[in-house]
């Protein structure tokens, strides 16, 4: 719609963060660290990762000014604090206060392990939601798969969140073949029997060793079927841009998401933009530029400027990702240090 973003932006500050198709982007997702207390194994190495510096991520007083020009300037409207893990970063339920004032709808996503502390503070700073990741329902098993032995502080960060009245409470989990997908239907008799809504992610080409297969990933199809023999599924759809699509067990309120990043991609509807811990702005996932707003903002940019800059890298996104083609090229960054 804008063809020179970088020349007039300052002139007309509320219109809509909108791409060269029309997508219009409400939903930012902000990387608190690029640091986790788990290793799941289809996202790091056993010995992590080379951590970001610490002067080289966003103070407080940074990600508030972003999200702040975002809400303020771009029209965002929802903000998802994710990792790494976000509960690592020191002052968190403080940083999470100052940017629920923003007015901005917040939600986190988390491994969980330290919820059980954190919990009733963060919805009492203004966090509405939260998303847990969990793959497996056996001690044994989640230790061989994060490689450390802490199922129990996820559940009780899962009974916390609830119990904080953090709503809904969502459990994420990625199947991998042979490795969990026969918890596929136990994963939700667990989720409904709690009160969490259970989601499906197929695994993504995006960890850090670049060990992705894409026979070892779960498709849709294949959860959908495992699913079809214990419930009877009624679709839903998708709410709005949602990358869930839902379906409900019939004869209950109980509903099951999945998202099939990979074999039903919906970058068609993508409303997203993410911030990484170091602050810089990716327009997608699986992009391969990025756009230096900590530079902008060290640098001494004023809100114009860096209002712009996020505008111009809006301008520059791409239709969707190519993981399903020939030429697909892995961004440099592993999930952890991008932000789910
Ligand atoms: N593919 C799909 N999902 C992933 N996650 C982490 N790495 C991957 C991957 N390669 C999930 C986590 C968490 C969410 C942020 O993303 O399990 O639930
Ligand atoms: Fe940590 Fe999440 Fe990666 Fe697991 S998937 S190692 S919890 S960042």
């Amino acid at each position: 719609m804008n063809t020179a973003p970088h020349t007039a932006p300052h002139t007309e500050p509320r219109r809509p963060l909108v791409d060269r198709f029309g997508r219009v982007h409400t939903d930012l997702r902000v990387s608190l660290t690029d640091r986790c207390n788990l290793r799941c194994t289809y996202c790091m190495p056993a010995e992590g990762l080379d951590w970001l510096a610490r002067d080289s991520v966003l103070g407080d007083d940074e990600v508030v000014r972003l999200v702040r020009i975002a809400v303020e300037r771009l029209g965002v409207r929802s903000v998802r604090l994710t990792g790494g893990e976000p509960l690592l970063r020191r002052g968190v339920v403080g940083l999470v206060g100052r940017l629920a004032a923003l007015g901005v709808e917040l939600s986190l996503t988390t491994n969980g392990i330290g919820l059980a502390r954190t919990a009733a503070q963060l919805r009492e700073a203004g966090l509405r939601r939260v998303n847990v990741s969990l793959d497996t329902l056996r001690p044994e098993r989640f230790a061989a798969l994060t490689r450390r032995d802490r199922i129990d502080d996820v559940f009780a960060g899962l009974a916390a969140a609830k119990a904080a009245g953090l709503d809904p409470v969502k459990i994420n989990a990625v199947p991998v073949r042979g490795v969990n997908e026969d918890e596929i239907v136990p994963l939700v008799e667990f989720a409904v029997g709690h009160g969490y809504r259970m989601r499906f992610i197929e695994s993504m080409p995006l960890d850090a060793q670049g060990a992705w297969e894409r026979d070892a990933m779960v498709t849709a199809d294949e959860i959908l079927a495992r699913l079809g023999e214990r419930f009877d599924l009624v679709p839903v759809g998708r709410h709005g841009n949602a990358p869930a699509e839902e379906w409900r067990i019939a004869g209950t309120q109980a509903v099951v998401g999945v998202i099939a990043s990979v074999t039903r991609p919906f970058c068609g509807g993508c409303d997203r933009v993410r911030l990484t811990a170091d602050g810089q702005l990716r327009n997608c996932l699986f992009a391969t530029e990025e756009s230096d707003l900590r530079a902008l903002l060290r640098g001494g940019a004023d809100d114009d400027r860096i209002e712009a800059a996020w505008r111009t890298s809006i301008a520059g996104k791409g239709p969707g990702h190519a993981v399903n083609s020939a030429g697909f090229v892995r961004p440099e960054r592993p999930m952890s240090a991008i932000g789910g």
